[in-house]
């Protein structure tokens, strides 16, 4: 973590709001993983923060990735080429995966000549691609529980298990080949379950396209939802990880590679805030602070990723429960109602820690405000 005293001298060099990157804490995130799920190969989940100084980062520690996008894809695949890989690659494929169910023509189209990984949940994708995209290689995407994640995906994403393998079929009569299953259990997973659930429900569809006369599968694609650590309640990685490690080889043979699509574990630690106090004002007796970076800003999560971030002050002192603004006009612009600062002045610095993930990546413009400045460390 980078210590306060680094923090308050970089927002002062380069001014606020300031979007302070680690790239050591990265490396650090990284290696925790492999460390403890060993058999699997990690795909960054890009949209999780898209900085391509973030790409370069966890490809040269090993990492392929996750997109979810075009503009993603071109992201990875412009950081990535020319860099010296840590281990040789046959095909660029084995460093990307397109892990969104619904494409656009125009995208299928685009990544066709790179043979793309790509996941479907639908018969009318199959059609899609099957014009658009004819050589990719296929992986079915399934429903699976998301109970208790903080972002729930199984609304959108998944093709129910009881027709999946009648999809593996469909792909398989229009020409694909379809190489394995994903599964996504929702973001910020702090219910263990849904992982042995997911696991099982592959498992058993699996066997049954087995049984079906699909013996191709070889990938099971077990998506992100790796927690970050943002309080003491989340459980340590590796009670996951060992929960996962026991699953896996009680359910999977060792011909089938595990992948997974982490996205905020690896980031989400790496990266603190730095905001400054534009104003200050009582209303109701409460105290409100008004701050350089807000909802539509930095703070974008809170809103999309519902994740509540929280700020401390670089100076000590007796605290009172105060409401947080950012700049913009709009009343939806509130950081927060309750947060436990001391009394500051104007251009007095505040900041958030693991802001990493899904923060800077929703950012938008909205009234003008620019983005914070994003510096990177021990790049
Ligand atoms: C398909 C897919 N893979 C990976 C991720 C990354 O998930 P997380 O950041 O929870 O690890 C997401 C997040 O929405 C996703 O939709």
């Amino acid at each position: 973590m980078i210590p306060l005293s680094r923090l308050k001298r970089l927002a002062r060099e380069h001014g606020t709001p300031l979007f302070v990157l680690d790239h050591d804490e990265i490396r650090r995130n990284y290696a925790e993983l492999k460390k403890h799920l060993p058999r699997i190969q990690v795909y960054y989940a890009v949209k999780a923060n898209s900085d391509p100084a973030i790409v370069k980062t966890l490809f040269q520690a090993g990492a392929s990735f996750d997109v979810a996008s075009i503009s993603e894809f071109r992201i990875v695949h412009r950081n990535i080429e020319g860099l010296p890989p840590k281990k040789r690659q046959d095909y660029i494929w084995d460093k990307i995966i397109y892990a969104n169910p619904i494409k656009a023509t125009e995208t299928l189209s685009e990544l066709d000549p790179y043979k793309p990984l790509v996941t479907y949940d639908n018969y009318e994708e199959i059609r899609k691609m099957r014009k658009y995209s004819p050589h990719a290689g296929l992986v079915l995407r399934i429903r699976v529980p998301n109970t208790g994640s903080m972002v729930e995906l199984s609304s959108k994403f998944g093709a129910a298990p009881g027709e999946a393998v009648d999809l593996i079929e469909a792909a398989r009569a229009a020409g694909f080949t379809v190489e394995g299953i994903s599964f996504h259990v929702g973001s910020q997973a702090t219910n263990f379950d849904n992982y042995i659930q997911a696991l099982q429900i592959s498992a058993d569809i699996l066997q049954e396209a087995r049984l079906r006369g699909h013996h191709g599968l070889k990938h099971l694609d077990i998506g992100g939802g790796f927690p970050a650590p943002y309080d003491n309640k989340v459980r340590p990685f590796r009670e996951l990880a060992d929960l996962l490690n026991a699953e896996i080889d009680r359910l999977f043979t060792r011909d089938i590679t595990i992948l997974a699509e982490p996205g905020r574990f690896l980031v989400a630690t790496a990266a603190s805030l730095v905001v400054k106090i534009i104003g200050k004002a009582r209303r109701d007796r409460k105290l409100c602070y008004y701050v350089d970076d807000g909802i539509y800003g930095t703070y974008s999560g809170i809103l999309f990723d519902h994740c509540q971030y929280h700020l401390e002050s670089f100076q000590k002192g007796p605290t009172e429960i105060c409401s947080v603004f950012g700049p913009t006009c709009d009343a939806l612009d509130t950081i927060s109602t309750v947060e436990n600062l001391p009394d500051l002045k104007l251009g007095d610095l505040l900041y958030t820690r693991n802001i990493g993930a899904y923060s800077n990546a929703s950012s938008t413009n909205f009234n003008g405000f620019p983005p914070a400045k994003v510096v990177h460390v021990n790049q």
